[in-house]
């Protein structure tokens, strides 16, 4: 949750609303921060990563993709775009716990 968010639910609102359609879940910044996927990624444009919206759209549809990314987030697994693999968690800022990945995951693919 967004520090604004736990201040006033009025500012909250304000957030979710602004944030707009497009993207439906608020960014879980801290985590985000924490595991630097910044670092990496980008929302619309590949760099040393693809990007999250390429992400999104390649697993949107695919059943049971949230849990392989989970798991993919967490501990790391092969690559799937090229010859990069990214880094697990441990190697990226820390454990990250099944609920972190989850919101992550949730996240990326609302992207
Ligand atoms: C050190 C660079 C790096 C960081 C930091 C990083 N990633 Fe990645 N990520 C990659 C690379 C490289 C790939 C492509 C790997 C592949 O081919 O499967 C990738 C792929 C992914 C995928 C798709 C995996 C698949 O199997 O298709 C997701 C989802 C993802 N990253 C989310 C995140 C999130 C969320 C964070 C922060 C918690 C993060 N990444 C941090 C480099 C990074």
């Amino acid at each position: 949750m967004n520090a604004l968010c736990r201040h006033s639910l009025t500012v909250c609102a304000a957030l979710v609303l602004a944030s707009g359609a497009a993207h439906a879940e608020l960014e879980p910044t801290a985590l985000v921060d924490q595991q630097h996927c910044m670092f990496c990624h980008t929302r619309d444009a590949p760099f040393l990563a693809p990007s999250f919206q390429q992400i999104a759209e390649r697993y949107r549809n695919v059943p049971n993709a949230q849990f392989m990314l989970e798991h993919k987030l967490r501990l790391g697994g092969k690559a799937h775009w090229g010859d990069m693999a990214m880094p697990p968690a441990a190697d990226r800022g820390g454990p990250l716990s099944a609920e972190d990945a989850h919101t992550l995951v949730l996240w990326v693919l609302s992207q």
